[in-house]
């Protein structure tokens, strides 16, 4: 034995008969063997009770000094997270004792053979739900905080969607197929994490932002229904939705159009929902345009769980005697209204929030109206004329006690300002149905979008996502009026999924290449083996990835993505545990051909 330390005991023969959280009343009276950590030990003169911790729950263990000295001895030096086997007598709780709260709460363990296992130091935070403490311990800590409930609960989830995910699409005949992690750039919009190459000096792999150019290969290969759960890597901004790695699961078909993908999508979603939270989905799901949702909710990812719709007020605004709305609409903006409905309770203070609030996003300013039964009390009152505010009242379906707020601006800009702002005071107001799910696709979006910066059109989806057939004649004429064959899922106002029926034609690629100022030898460079497989009996395809991590951050109620992943980053891209990423030494940088222009901090 080393000096000061204790030798633990060893697990020697015994087998674990019971996870902790596992006992009912059903096994009052028999023999179990319980293995944990220990949650808390309390003292109650003489006797000891120890909260005993694993996956499934807590037991609690009691131990008498007069029945097993020993074991009692041993209970009385086991501190928080140590970990422990017990041997014992499943018996119900003396009267007055039992917790209904807990579902082991009616039995506790008569301990008769106590083993420390393991010790432990003093965690650094308690090992428990709704503990107070900054995120960023909880992540240096992260096999600690693992071990709470409710993150385990996440976890669990996580994994019993993907097992649903994959049994569903075995059924459908898909094939998981995996590709390649060492690969190069696929064009997703983010920024590549790079690999360098030892044996190929100065070149690197691109880690893949999605499995796209390969699972469109997977279809010119024949292999027809592809799916996969698979890491990507993207170096973009980190958000509470998005991470650096992340999951998608990941799907490509062969023959279809657009209505096939989407109905065997929501198929794998309703099972999701069904088997994880018990909850039916309603099914066929809801569908919108981009144009729609854009107009009715002003942003491309609704959150249908409320009303509260935008509505265009130009047509009355042109006229009116405020100059910031008819300016607007003159210079070929246009004034959108949201009607708070019983929003006068808002204080003066609470609709100045609301402007700031709306400046975020561009806005010059939100114009507000309270309906009182003498009619508009607003700042903005005086510039029209009774029979204006009357039709604006009938276009916002106004009555006494509600708010209407106004943006005016361009299309752009009104639209995202109050969509944002809708979203806000969805919550704000507490129109927000608690444990309800508002799916919707959403449908038809802008092939291109023009980048003020580059001076040239950029995929809205990808360059591989196909026009409407309808719209090709607009390639030449009105490139930036295509809609493409692209749809999202949207869930609660957040972006699960996107996807898009894929250009099979290498002339019609080639055409979207020209349109995105990739010239051909750009293209060649990135994509040419992508080309060359379109020339060899490329079938129609299309297909979708879903986001796993944010639809488990929804499964779960979690308000980040990073309470679903075992291992997540910081907002800069920091594994606090492991310390990732960190500085390599000098003879492995040599291998690599590679010095460094800037050396990292210490
Ligand atoms: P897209 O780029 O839309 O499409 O990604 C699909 C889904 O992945 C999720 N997602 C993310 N989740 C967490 N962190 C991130 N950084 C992150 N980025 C995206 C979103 C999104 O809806 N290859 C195409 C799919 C296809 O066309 O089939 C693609 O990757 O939920
Ligand atoms: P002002 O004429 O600048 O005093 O603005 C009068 C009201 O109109 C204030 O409540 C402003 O917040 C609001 N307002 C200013 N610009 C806009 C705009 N572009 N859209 C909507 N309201 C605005």
């Amino acid at each position: 034995m080393t000096e000061g330390k204790v030798l633990n005991d060893i697990l020697g023969d015994w087998k674990r008969t019971h996870y902790c959280g596992q006992l009912t009343a059903d096994d009052i009276g028999k023999d179990v063997c319980l293995m944990g950590w220990v949650q808390r030990r309390r003292d109650h003169g003489g006797l000891i009770f120890i909260d005993l911790r694993d996956r499934e729950g807590f037991a609690q263990l009691a131990l008498d000094p007069d029945r097993d000295p020993e074991a009692h001895m041993k209970a009385d030096k086991v501190r928080n997270e140590f970990v422990v086997a017990v041997q014992g007598k499943v018996s119900p709780r003396p009267e007055g004792t039992v917790n209904p709260k807990m579902k082991t709460g009616e039995v506790e363990v008569e301990v008769h053979e106590l083993r420390v296992l393991n010790t432990a130091k003093t965690p650094p935070f308690m090992v428990e739900d709704y503990v107070d403490v900054a995120e960023n311990t909880r992540l240096k800590y992260r096999y600690l905080d693992l071990r709470r409930p409710s993150i385990q609960q996440n976890i669990v989830l996580r994994h019993k969607i993907t097992r649903s995910a994959r049994e569903y699409f075995d059924g459908e005949g898909f094939v998981e197929i995996e590709t390649p992690f060492l690969t190069k750039s696929t064009p997703e919009g983010a920024r590549d994490y790079l690999v360098p190459s030892r044996v190929n000096p100065g070149t690197f792999y691109a880690l893949p932002q999605s499995p796209q150019i390969f699972k469109q290969i997977l279809m010119v290969a024949g292999y027809d229904r592809y799916m996969q759960i698979v890491k990507c890597f993207r170096d973009e901004d980190l958000r509470a939705d998005r991470q650096p790695e992340f999951t998608q699961i990941d799907c490509e078909m062969s023959f279809v159009d657009r209505d096939d993908v989407l109905r065997i999508m929501e198929g794998m979603i309703a099972k999701v929902f069904k088997e994880t939270i018990g909850v039916d989905v309603a099914l066929p799901m809801p569908r919108i345009t981009y144009a729609e949702a854009l107009s009715r909710f002003g942003v491309d990812n609704p959150d249908l769980r409320f009303d509260m719709e935008l509505v265009d007020i130009s047509d009355t605004a042109r006229e009116c005697g405020f100059k910031v709305f008819a300016d607007a609409v003159a210079w070929g903006g246009v004034v959108k209204g949201m009607n708070l409905k019983g929003g006068s309770s808002l204080s003066r203070k609470e609709l100045d929030d609301l402007t700031d609030f709306v400046k975020i996003y561009g806005a010059k300013g939100l114009a507000w109206a309270k309906l009182t039964p003498d009619g508009w009390q607003s700042p903005i009152a005086k510039f029209f004329k009774p029979e204006e505010l009357e039709r604006i009242n009938h276009l916002l379906q106004a009555e006494t006690g509600d708010v209407l707020v106004f943006v005016a601006d361009s299309f752009r800009v009104a639209n995202d300002a109050l969509g944002r702002l809708r979203v806000h005071l969805g919550h704000k107001l507490g129109l927000i149905e608690k444990d309800s799910y508002a799916f919707t696709w959403v449908t038809d979006f802008p092939l291109l979008e023009w980048d003020g910066e580059m001076r040239r059109h950029v995929a809205v989806h990808h360059p591989f996502t196909a026009p409407m057939d309808e719209d090709v004649p607009l390639l030449d004429a009105d490139p930036g009026k295509v809609r493409a064959k692209a749809y999202d899922l949207v869930l609660n106002g957040s972006e699960i999924g996107g996807g898009s029926i894929r250009i099979h034609d290498k002339a019609v690629q080639s055409r979207m290449f020209d349109l995105l100022g990739i010239d051909e030898d750009e293209a060649r460079i990135k994509f040419g083996f992508l080309l060359d497989a379109l020339e060899f009996g490329a079938p129609p395809h299309g297909g979708i990835a879903f986001g796993l991590d944010r639809l488990a951050m929804i499964l779960t109620g979690s308000d980040s993505i990073r309470d679903v992943i075992a291992f997540p980053k910081t907002q800069k891209a920091t594994c606090l545990m492991s310390e990732a990423p960190g500085p390599v030494d000098e003879k492995q940088l040599k291998e690599l051909s590679i010095r460094l222009a800037t050396r990292p901090k210490q």
